[in-house]
């Protein structure tokens, strides 16, 4: 077993991970781990942008925070979604002195969309529709001048160390299954979504809910994991249904584009007075209906009234895309289906990002910050990252506790390569069948029974091997967010009860 002491452990390497050890005070000792190796992560894949409202006039900051609400169906912390908006310029000028480069005019004023929810253009994009990876990009090179942070990648996080109600650090797996233990006064969960816990999804395939399947197991608050977001538009390939999806932003609609059925109709008017810009989730069940009522299983996003050169050179990653299916934007209709696209819920935190237990921090789509209600507003995700994460950093730079050794309890078994594939198709089948976009008791009474018998199956095979590790926090996860669709019999934001 080896053993590693840091003032400050950070566990992702996603937007959250990152910008959190930048800020930490460079006199402290930050340790990075990450499951995968660096860059692979959801904020990598963003494309939209960040939210942020850089005038700040109080009326323009009012509709950003109001917009947020009304979004989150009003199941939003207001406090969280004040500092949220309220912080997003000083944290957007932080990203520029970090090397950020936003999309800016020829005079030099920074670029900004619309999104659904929101009822005027405030979303930063950097690339075109490259705005998470740009933003990675700049904060590896940042990182990579800071000698107070080390990475560890192929560092596979498996439990954290209680003791007297505190969090000490965690267990963890290298990439040849040997067990480190790593001690810190400080520990921040920024490990992502749970996006391959469902069978198709927008996330990368290492979104197990790792950073939650800790926190649920060591007795810390989890809460709201009913609120997933299904994105909208999906790109929808009848060959390859299962597995990640290619997004195609939702910054298409804010540029002119309009969904339509199978039959032509451009319904979104019949569903909400903003029509292809409505709320994510009311856009995501109007698909739904749209595909049942016309026995398909996808719509059509329609670019072909605007500009193909303006689509292209706004769009470029989705035009090459696309291009690869032998779609072209602003010529060919693109079909798309709704997916698994965000975690709203996760750790609970309050507005400095701790968690209920002590030495315990959680930041960006692992965490509830009550700043998202019921449905995230578009692009305020990469926001929450930052505005959270500073606050994170800051509480720990005025924090002066050393790391302290526990006795260990960890007990940990051979690895042997056993295949966990079909599991993870079952449970992904599993959640889309009875914890999508459309919920019922009876589902979810049975996706519950399946997931138990799933979970004592794979407990009487103990392994010591990260796809083992990242089986049972799939399940962990599913069977949180199926027990709280369950606890939530009326139908709000992204949980849309219809018995
Ligand atoms: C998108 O570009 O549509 C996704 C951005 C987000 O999830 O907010």
């Amino acid at each position: 077993m080896n053993t590693h002491k840091a003032d400050v452990i950070i566990v992702g390497a996603g937007l959250s991970g990152l910008y959190t050890a930048l800020l930490i005070n460079p006199s402290r000792r930050v340790m990075l781990l990450v499951k995968s190796a660096l860059g692979e992560s959801n904020s990598n894949l963003a494309q939209g942008g960040i939210a942020a409202e850089l005038n700040q006039e109080k009326q323009l900051i009012e509709a950003h925070i109001d917009d947020t609400i009304k979004a989150g169906s009003h199941l939003n912390d207001p406090e969280a979604v004040r500092v949220l908006v309220n912080e997003a310029h000083d944290n957007i000028r932080t990203l520029l002195s970090l090397g950020v480069a936003f999309d800016t005019d020829e005079h030099g004023t920074m670029r900004t969309t619309r999104e659904g929810g929101h009822r005027s253009p405030r979303v930063l994009h950097s690339g075109g529709d490259q705005t998470g990876k740009d933003m990675i990009n700049a904060l590896h090179r940042a990182v990579k001048t800071r000698s107070n942070i080390v990475v560890h990648e192929k560092t596979t996080a498996i439990d954290l160390l209680v003791d007297d109600g505190r969090v000490h650090g965690l267990s963890a797996l290298d990439a040849d299954h040997d067990v480190h233990i790593y001690y810190a006064p400080h520990t921040v969960l920024a490990t992502g979504g749970i996006g391959a816990v469902y069978a198709a999804s927008t996330n990368s395939p290492v979104a197990t809910g790792d950073g939650i399947a800790m926190a649920l197991r060591a007795g810390v608050t989890v809460e709201k994991m009913a609120f997933i977001q299904f994105h909208p538009t999906a790109f929808f390939n009848p060959k390859q249904p299962e597995g990640q999806r290619f997004l195609i932003s939702e910054a298409v609609r804010g540029e002119g584009a309009v969904l339509r059925n199978i039959e032509g109709e451009a319904f979104m008017k019949k569903y909400h007075p903003d029509a292809d810009l409505a709320p994510r989730d009311v856009v995501s069940q109007a698909i739904h209906r749209e595909m049942y009522d016309t026995w398909c299983d996808h719509v059509t996003l329609d670019t072909r009234h605007l500009d193909t050169a303006t689509l292209k050179s706004r769009f470029p990653s989705i035009h090459q895309a696309l291009k690869n299916q032998g779609i072209t934007l602003g010529e060919d209709l693109i079909p798309v289906a709704p997916v698994q696209h965000f975690t709203i819920g996760g750790i609970k935190t309050d507005l400095n990002g701790q968690t209920d237990m002590p030495g315990l921090y959680a930041l960006g789509e692992c965490a509830s910050t009550g700043a998202h209600g019921a449905n995230r507003l578009a692009s305020n995700s990469l926001l929450e990252c930052v505005v959270f994460g500073r606050r994170i950093a800051d509480t720990i730079n005025r924090d002066e506790k050393q790391a302290r050794n526990i006795a260990i309890d960890v007990d940990f078994p051979s690895s042997a390569p056993y295949n966990y594939a079909p599991l993870r198709k079952k449970l992904g089948m599993i959640m889309e069948e009875h914890a999508g976009i459309v919920r019922t008791a009876k589902g979810l009474t049975k996706a519950i029974e399946e997931l138990e018998a799933m979970g004592k199956t794979l407990a009487k095979y103990p392994n010591r091997h990260p796809r083992y590790h990242e089986m049972v926090n799939m399940i962990d996860v599913a069977i949180a967010v199926v027990a709280d669709a369950l606890a939530r019999p009326t139908s709000i934001g992204t949980h849309f009860r219809i018995d």
